[in-house]
């Protein structure tokens, strides 16, 4: 800390999968290895901020000067994101479940019954859509995530504009691109303005710093 563009900066980062049990073995779960995320953390704390990084279930070690803080649910990383507030840059890079079941049983749902027990599902808060509306404490740049199999530009722009966010990053999840859980990732930067960025395939970790130097630009370029 002291040094790099983000020195006495904040920044908050959403990472992995979320976790909604439906028993205490089972639960709904996305698709995330959490790489993505935590290596906008690591790289933003190479810039010289202070970041917390708010991570669901991962196997990837914690990146190195970071706070983190574990979760599970989508309730509960809302409520780890609105704890770690205010913040200059907000990223949502988690894979939130859309929704959890209705009610998590107590004891685990046995198998010996004559009926398949039926899963109603609820929905969850959208975490990204809740910081970007904020009245108070609204991070000054929030970044949002759009994972698109289809017409990925299209929903990226739509996505950005229902969110409510600053600027998205879209990457393309198709099943020919092997992102999920991979190591490499092509991403196309969108922002509010409709200036558009398309990075060539490139390392997740080359992808954070890059990300990390934009998000600096970004804010410098503010007013106030
Ligand atoms: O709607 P969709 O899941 O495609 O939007 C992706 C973006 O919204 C990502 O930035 C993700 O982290 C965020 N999100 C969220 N809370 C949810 C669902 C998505 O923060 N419940």
């Amino acid at each position: 800390a002291g040094k790099g563009v983000l020195a006495g900066k904040t920044v908050l980062v959403t990472s992995g999968p979320t976790h909604e049990p439906i028993d205490p073995v089972r639960y709904l779960a996305n698709r995330s290895s959490g790489r993505q995320g935590h290596a906008i953390a690591a790289a933003a704390a190479s810039a010289g901020a202070r970041v917390t990084l708010v991570s669901g279930p991962v196997s990837i070690p914690d990146p190195a000067g970071v706070t983190v803080v574990r979760v599970e649910t989508a309730r509960e990383m809302l409520a780890a994101v609105e704890a770690a507030l205010p913040a200059d840059i907000a990223v949502f890079a988690a894979a939130v479940g859309d929704w959890r079941p209705a009610e998590t049983r107590g004891g685990k749902i046995k198998k010996d019954g004559a009926a398949v027990p039926p899963l109603t599902l609820v929905e969850n808060p959208d975490i990204l859509a809740t910081i970007a509306g904020r009245i108070k404490a609204r991070p000054p740049l929030v970044v949002g995530f759009a994972a698109e199999t289809d017409d990925v530009l299209d929903n990226a722009r739509k996505k950005l504009a229902k969110k409510g966010c600053d600027l998205l990053v879209a990457n393309d999840v198709s099943h020919e691109g092997g992102v999920m859980g991979g190591v490499e990732n092509t991403v196309h930067l969108l922002a509010r303005d409709g200036a558009l960025d398309t990075w060539p395939r490139l390392g997740k970790d080359e992808v954070g710093k890059r990300l990390v130097a934009r998000f600096a630009e970004i804010l410098s370029a503010m007013p106030g």
